[in-house]
């Protein structure tokens, strides 16, 4: 039986300033602390899934640089699979600047670095991994064309496919969309896609537009799933409340922990997604119950708690 997660995506040093409140365009606040922590989607929805116990291997670029060191450092002590991170040589890592206001809002301004030379070849390398794989994991922060060739690689394999549609592209091809299994944007990233405000018409757009699932995450909101196979019937999946302090990378907690329970549990069969999207929405929330980006992912042992409404452990 196929078993783990492949995350084809980026891997970033994300430089975090918090503020009181962010800052209007042209205007300069005081920040009150700065911290240097891994991030970038793909390495976070890779810790996002390993937290879950899931073998996750990464398919990705570092620079030639200390935080390209720190990047790896991570994925070894998560126990990911690093073999496919390829380190480029005179490219900086890619870094985020993000700040962060009271009440857990955030801005992000990513400069690609090495991943932007993340290739189809690069794919293609991991192939043995893929094989293996019971779920193909990407993102938008890598070049598209090997979005595509890693979704294409996960169809070959018979992986299931899902794409974090992030940062959001104004249009997607139909080919694309076509490879995907489950589609996982938040609600702006789904209005960008689709042209539409409310999440169940563009969570229809996504499904007619050729992508078995959409899940379209709503923040405080929880989410929403709709197949192909019932476009008629949205099914909403309910928040879990806490006290945000950061909202960086819950998107990420959400993919990374619906991957997983995807993978662990047999697809398809009934409520297969909805028992996903639930661990996902768990764990997106205590996500942002923490500052920075990998330091927030929850474990297991977490997002059990929340599910079952006992207290979860403050993090490290
Ligand atoms: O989704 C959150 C991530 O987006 C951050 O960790 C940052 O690196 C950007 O890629």
């Amino acid at each position: 039986m196929k078993a783990g997660i492949v995350v084809v995506g980026s891997l970033n040093l994300d430089h975090v300033v918090t503020v009181e409140r962010l800052p209007l365009e042209g205007q300069s606040v005081a920040g009150r602390n700065y911290v240097a922590v891994p991030g970038g989607k793909g390495l976070n929805q890779a810790v996002a899934s390993a937290r879950q116990g899931l073998p996750t291997a990464m398919v990705g670029c570092i620079g030639s640089d200390p935080a390209g060191e720190i990047l790896s450092r991570v994925l070894a002590s998560e126990e990911i699979d690093l073999r496919f991170v390829r380190r480029t040589e005179g490219v900086s890592s890619g870094i985020a600047l993000i700040t962060v206001a009271a009440g857990g809002a955030n801005t992000v301004v990513v400069a690609a670095g090495a991943n932007g030379t993340v290739s189809p070849a690069d794919v293609a390398h991991a192939t043995s991994v893929i094989e293996d794989a019971a779920v193909v994991l990407t993102q938008l922060e890598i070049p598209l064309r090997t979005v595509e060739a890693a979704l294409l690689a996960g169809r070959r394999t018979g992986a299931l496919t899902v794409l974090n549609p992030a940062p959001a592209h104004a249009a997607l091809p139909r080919r694309i969309l076509e490879l995907v299994d489950v589609i996982v944007p938040n609600e702006t990233e789904a209005q960008i896609l689709t042209g539409q405000r409310d999440p169940a018409k563009a969570a229809g757009a996504l499904v007619g537009g050729g992508c078995q699932t959409a899940i379209v995450t709503l923040g405080s909101k929880g989410a929403l799933l709709l197949e192909s196979t019932d476009p008629a019937r949205a099914v909403t999946v309910p928040p879990f409340a806490v006290t945000a302090v950061d909202t960086t990378a819950a998107g990420d907690a959400f993919c990374g922990a619906l991957a997983a329970s995807l993978a662990k549990d047999t697809f398809p069969a009934d409520g297969v997604l909805v028992r996903g999207a639930r661990r996902g929405a768990a764990a997106g929330a205590i996500a942002t119950t923490v500052l920075g980006a990998v330091p927030s992912l929850p474990d297991a042992a977490d997002v059990a708690d929340l599910l079952a409404g006992r207290p979860v452990a403050a993090r490290k």
